[in-house]
């Protein structure tokens, strides 16, 4: 399907997957925070009642709420991760660019992107800004390409360093979709491939290479993907054989293309095993990031195309580019909803699980008290009927005593008158 221009919608993307769980998650959630108000109010109340006595749940409650309040934050933070990686020049920053419809990252010959970029999605602010790792809460304003190019040239950056660059989520579709993008430095200019992995790769969903055209795939690109997937348990990896624009006039294109993707998937399939050789043919895509940029570009302004800048035979690698686009949606959608949301519900679960087992307890303890209290009142009740039986037999007795008391008076008086 084709995106509809800059920042509009393409109806059935995939990416709508995220959102959707998301959502029904964060629905689910609140549902779970409303019920824990409802068990809280009740067990106050029967705790006031006195059913309950001598047991405390508040600070156990308190923890459940503590607990989803917590769940809730780190879902509405929840996004989908790509990283690209691949040699100096390649084109990732372009990539990036055309995926994005809009020149957002710098670009350009020789070794361009310095440090990582992380592109995001910004709130409420429409004015893009720069987040940096030493002063994470100051916003620097960016206008232009140039302007951020200029920012990042002048500050002193190592490679593994973070700039984070905030764009009004409204003006690109995957930014809004929650989708965030991290740029790289070419993956050969720097030993630092180990602290790489644990910054940037753990919580990634999807891997792009790009790769050469030109080229095959280099040891160093290889011997990093082994390094990730010794970290994690069958990443999802992309590769992109970037500026295929450039093999137009070359003799034997569709060998060469044969060879590449041949040597791609026994990179994907046969070395690392990420993959299987039927999905293995999505995983790898024949581009021209530049093309693909520059027709968007003009497609979004509604301004012709350059004669130009467009190769023969860009039609194929522009819809090369969507097909990748689109099995990359569907992959990170899926893959993010699994990793990230699969740990939450299970926190719901032992949250509403804690739940369930603390309200049984308190019917369990109502009813032994109820029982308790029962048994008090019989007890006493009985204690009354003894003392009522006491009572009357002693009433018997008195009244008998009374009566021979009486009688004897009674004798006593009429001798003592016969004597008379
Ligand atoms: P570093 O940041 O230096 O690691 O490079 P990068 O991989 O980000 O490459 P970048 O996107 O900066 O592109 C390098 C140069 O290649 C730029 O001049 C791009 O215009 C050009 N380029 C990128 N993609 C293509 C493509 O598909 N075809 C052609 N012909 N040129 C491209
Ligand atoms: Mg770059």
């Amino acid at each position: 399907q084709r995106s509809l221009g800059n920042g509009r919608q393409s109806p059935s993307s995939p990416l709508k997957l995220f959102g959707q769980a998301k959502k029904t998650a964060n629905e689910i959630f609140r549902h779970i925070a409303d019920y824990i108000v409802d068990v809280d109010s009740f067990v106050q109340e029967i705790c006031q009642v006195g059913y309950i006595e001598g047991i405390d749940f508040q600070d156990t409650i308190k923890g459940f709420k503590d607990k989803v309040t917590g769940i809730m934050e780190v879902l509405g933070r929840d996004h989908m991760k790509v990283v690209f990686f691949g040699r100096t020049s390649n084109g990732k920053s372009t990539v990036i660019n055309a995926m994005l419809r809009e020149k957002i990252l710098p670009s350009g010959i020789g070794h361009t992107t310095n440090c990582f970029l992380q592109v995001e999605g910004g709130t409420d602010s429409q004015e893009a800004f720069l987040l940096t790792e030493d002063q994470p809460d100051e916003q620097k304003s960016i206008q232009s390409i140039k302007q951020l190019a200029h920012a990042l040239s002048s500050v002193k950056l190592e490679s593994n360093s973070l700039i984070r660059i905030v764009w009004p989520k409204e003006k690109c579709r995957l930014l809004k979709e929650d989708v965030v993008f991290v740029d790289s430095p070419g993956i050969d200019v720097t030993p630092d491939l180990d602290v790489w992995i644990d910054k940037f790769c753990l919580d990634a969903d999807v891997f792009v290479l790009v790769s050469n055209a030109e080229s095959t795939l280099m040891q160093t690109e290889k011997n990093f993907f082994h390094k990730v997937n010794e970290r994690l348990s069958k990443p999802n990896l992309f590769i992109l054989q970037n500026r295929w624009d450039t093999s137009v006039y070359e003799e034997d294109v569709e060998a060469v293309k044969q060879q590449h993707l041949e040597r791609n998937l026994e990179f994907l399939v046969d070395e690392l095993g990420v993959t299987d050789s039927k999905e293995g043919y999505e995983r790898v895509f024949f581009v021209s990031a530049r093309e693909a940029l520059v027709s968007r570009l003009n497609q979004d302004k509604g301004t012709p195309t350059p004669t130009g800048t467009l190769q023969e035979g860009f039609q194929a690698r522009l819809f090369e580019f969507a097909n990748f686009e689109r099995k990359f949606e569907e992959c990170i959608s899926k893959s993010a909803v699994k990793t990230k949301f699969e740990q939450h519900t299970q926190r719901g679960k032992k949250v509403t699980g804690d739940l369930k087992a603390l309200m049984d307890k308190t019917f369990t303890l109502c009813l032994e008290q109820l029982r308790n209290k029962e048994w008090e009142r019989q007890e006493k009740a009985d204690e009354l009927d003894y003392k009522q039986k006491q009572l009357s037999l002693l009433t018997v007795e008195v009244k008998d005593k009374i009566k021979s008391m009486v009688e004897d008076v009674e004798r006593k008086v009429s001798s003592a008158l016969n004597e008379e």
